[in-house]
Order: structure tokens, then C-alpha cells, then sequence
């Protein structure tokens, strides 16, 4: 598996299956805007305020039939409407990925953290379905890597799905 940042601007190369993470500002996915705002409230990785996901989506080429999933964090508190991972999800399905699970969000109890209680595990599991979903579909050899972006300043989630798989794994 591989962790990209987006700033790096990741290229998607041979890979299995493409996970895209990223925190929910202003009910959907992050602009330059809303991260000089989340500067403002805690420390940003260099460099965040220009590129997020929402501008690696736009300048990837069509991806047809890769397999894609996206999920989002999102605060517990006030339950605001809207999602990164709703939107991200939209922008993959209009790439012609093949998402292999819904949108999904995780929440965090403020907007520098921490993880609410229980949304890691609740994220593992995620991690797992999707590994699940994405078995059939890709051809898996021994320590082949899956490629996931995450647009994080703390990489409060960046276990989610950190799987290498095995040879016993890839079995029919
Ligand atoms: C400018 C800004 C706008 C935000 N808008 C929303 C929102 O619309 N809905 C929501 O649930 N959380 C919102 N949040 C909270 C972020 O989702 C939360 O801080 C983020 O998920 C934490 O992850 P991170 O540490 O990777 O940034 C916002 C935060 C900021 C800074």
C-alpha cells in the first residue's frame, strides 16, 4: 500500500484500487479558503492551503474501471449536512471509477480532533469491507500495494486499511 499526499500530486501508475480521504469544510470537499481557516485553528501540513483533494480529482485523467472508494471525517458536533467523501465520490464516479463501497464518513469530536471514540474501529472495519470488495476484482499477487490518498494535516487516520496482502489472501 501506498500513502500519498495530494499536494504530491500522486500519480495512479499500475495500482489495484484507489482510496481517497479527506476532512469535510464548509459541507463538502476542502478549498484554498477553508484551509487558510483551518490554519487559523491548528497546525496544516506545508503547502496544504493550495492543493487538496478536490483539485487532485481535477486534473486526473479518466480512470476507467479502477477500483475506488472515498471516505471523509467530519465533526460529531453540531451534525451538519454534507461530506467530502459524497462529493469525492461523485468526482470518482464521473472519472469512471468503479466505487466499490459508499461514501463514507468518520467523525472527530472538534475541528482539531480528537477521533470520537469507536470511529477507529468503525474505520478498521471499513477498511476491511473494502479490502473485501476489492479482492474479486483485482488481481492480487503477494505484496502488491494498494495506493490510498489522504488530505490530512494530522493523519489522525492513517492505519485505515494499511493491509499488505499474502498470497492466501488473493486465493479464489
Ligand atoms: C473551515 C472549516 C470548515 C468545516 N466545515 C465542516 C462541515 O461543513 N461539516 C463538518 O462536519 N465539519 C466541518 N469542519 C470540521 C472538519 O471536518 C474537521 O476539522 C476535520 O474533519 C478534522 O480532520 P483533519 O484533522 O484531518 O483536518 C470544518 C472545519 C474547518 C476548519
Amino acid at each position: 500500500m501506498r500513502l500519498a499526499d495530494v499536494q504530491a500530486i500522486p500519480s495512479i501508475g499500475f495500482s489495484d484500487l484507489l482510496v481517497v480521504g479527506a476532512p469535510t469544510h464548509a459541507f463538502s470537499l476542502s478549498r484554498p479558503r477553508t484551509r487558510a481557516d483551518a490554519a487559523q485553528h491548528g497546525a496544516v501540513r506545508p503547502g496544504a492551503t493550495t492543493v487538496g483533494l478536490r483539485e487532485y480529482l481535477a486534473c486526473l485523467p479518466l480512470l476507467t474501471g479502477l477500483p475506488a472508494a472515498a471516505f471523509d471525517t467530519k465533526v460529531t458536533k453540531p451534525a451538519l449536512p454534507g461530506s467530502a467523501a459524497r462529493k469525492a465520490y461523485r468526482r470518482l464516479h464521473s472519472l469512471d471509477c468503479h466505487l466499490l463501497l459508499e461514501a463514507e464518513s468518520f467523525h472527530v469530536d472538534g475541528m482539531t480532533g480528537p477521533v470520537t471514540d469507536g470511529e477507529l474501529q468503525r474505520a478498521r472495519r471499513w477498511g476491511a469491507s473494502l479490502a473485501t470488495a476489492a479482492l474479486p476484482k483485482a488481481v492480487v499477487q503477494q505484496g502488491q500495494t494498494l495506493l490510498r490518498v489522504r488530505e490530512t494535516k494530522a493523519g489522525q487516520l492513517s492505519d485505515i486499511g494499511n493491509h499488505r496482502w499474502t498470497q492466501s489472501e488473493s486465493s479464489p
